[in-house]
């Protein structure tokens, strides 16, 4: 079985983490989405909302399962049988973090990373933007989905 992760913080995930998921689990017999548990970093969102939203917006991708991890990639990746990370690259400012950490990781275990050029159209998302212009009311429809933007909206209420 051929299988790929794609790991983040996804806090929250974004249509940009959707398109490269859903074009790698069209590649890869199963992708494993690795949520990561970083307790020195805290988000808008829990880990556990994290994976709930993946979960409702990968369900109509019946060989996507979302897992959370802590500490090393390569050792998640040992532990799941996995040999290939998948990366979106939105823009060159991307590549430099990426190809050390694509390089760190082979060093590390033979982790092998590939690396797919993300949807023009979602080049310039990231979450922390998304966060930051829904916290000034900014309409984020558009780039995250239906259930995000009501996390959003409901996280904003309770003064986050
Ligand atoms: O969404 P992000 O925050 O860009 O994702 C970064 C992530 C989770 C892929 C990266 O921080 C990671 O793999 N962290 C796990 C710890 C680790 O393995 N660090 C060494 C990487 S070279």
């Amino acid at each position: 079985m051929r299988r790929a992760v794609c790991p983040g913080s996804f806090d929250p995930v974004t249509n940009g983490h959707l398109d490269i998921i859903g074009r790698a689990s069209r590649l890869y017999d199963e992708v494993i989405v690795a949520v990561l548990v970083n307790q020195s970093k805290s988000g808008m969102f829990t880990h556990t909302e994290r994976i709930e939203m993946l979960t409702e917006v990968t369900a109509e991708l019946k060989n996507v399962r979302i897992a959370s991890f802590q500490g090393l990639l390569v050792d998640f990746c040992r532990d799941e049988g996995v040999s290939v990370v998948v990366k979106g690259l939105r823009a060159v400012s991307d590549f430099d973090y990426e190809l050390q950490m694509a390089q760190m990781n082979y060093g590390l275990s033979g982790l092998e990373t590939l690396f797919m050029p993300t949807n023009p159209l979602y080049s310039f998302l990231s979450s922390s933007l998304i966060k930051d212009v829904a916290k000034w009311g900014g309409d984020m429809s558009p780039h995250v989905p239906p259930i995000v933007v009501e996390r959003l909206q409901a996280k904003l209420r309770d003064g986050h």
